[in-house]
């Protein structure tokens, strides 16, 4: 199966450490002796500094974008580094580039490709492009909740919930480079229009990441299992 995994930056590059790196890079390799795998890495603390500054120095929202997916772009690096020979060596920059290495038998690291959106939008639409079978959303956040958790007392996680549902609910979030939501609205969009089943989950530890995957694509047996994010079904 091909899966597209969405790593947040909050997760990968939490503190900039080599073990986040590590783990994961070692959970990948388990995950890719079963399927092929395409991953997308976030930007998390660096991105967001390195926007902060560039807003206050002038820079509108679109070279603040850019700005992010170099930082994107840095962490899909250090992820390759990690993987050594099990990773295909350079970033794709786009879609179309990420589809011609895919025969290479490598897993396909990559960050952003254009202003506008998040990298869980891009994995989105890798999803839809590549036709992949899966696409996991491993973020800070354990789930999708029915509005912020830290302003609201009263968000409830959804276990389950329909693409529209998830399009209405993040809707609201602001239109901003480095903004936080645990999906991009156009993610959700995509995700709605593309049809395909997708987790959002709490992804600090790899190896429950992976654990989730695998149980996921079983072909059969139940797929409930020990589980803690939400899955998004049409
Ligand atoms: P992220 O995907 O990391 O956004 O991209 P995020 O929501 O902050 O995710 P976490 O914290 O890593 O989980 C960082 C920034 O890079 C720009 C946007 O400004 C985004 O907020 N970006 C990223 C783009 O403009 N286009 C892309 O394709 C990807």
């Amino acid at each position: 199966m091909l899966i597209i995994l969405s790593v947040g930056g909050s997760i990968l590059a939490k503190e900039l450490k080599p073990d986040s790196f590590l783990g994961y890079a070692q959970a990948l390799k388990e995950l890719a002796k079963e399927h092929t795998v395409v991953v997308v890495t976030g930007g998390g603390v660096a991105a967001r500094d390195y926007i902060g500054v560039a807003r206050s120095t002038g820079a509108n929202e679109v070279e603040c974008d850019y700005i992010g997916i170099d930082i994107t772009r840095l962490n899909a690096k250090l992820l390759i580094s990690a993987l050594g020979d099990a990773a295909y060596p350079e970033p794709p920059k786009d879609y179309k580039e990420a589809q011609d290495v895919l025969s290479s038998g490598k897993i396909i690291v990559m960050g952003g490709v254009i202003p506008g959106q998040t990298t869980d939008a891009v994995a989105a639409i890798l999803t839809e492009y590549l036709r992949a079978d899966l696409l996991v959303i491993s973020t800070a956040v354990d789930g999708v909740y029915s509005a912020d958790p830290r302003k609201d007392p009263d968000a409830v996680k959804y276990e389950t919930m329909t693409a529209k549902e998830l399009v209405n609910t993040v809707m609201t979030t602001e239109m901003k480079a480095g903004s936080k939501s645990p999906v991009d609205p156009l993610a959700a969009k995509i995700i709605e229009r593309c049809n395909i089943e997708t987790i959002v989950m709490e992804g600090s530890e790899p190896q429950n990441v992976l654990k989730v995957i695998l149980q996921e694509t079983k072909k059969s047996g139940d797929k409930k299992g020990v589980y803690l994010g939400t899955r998004i079904v049409n």
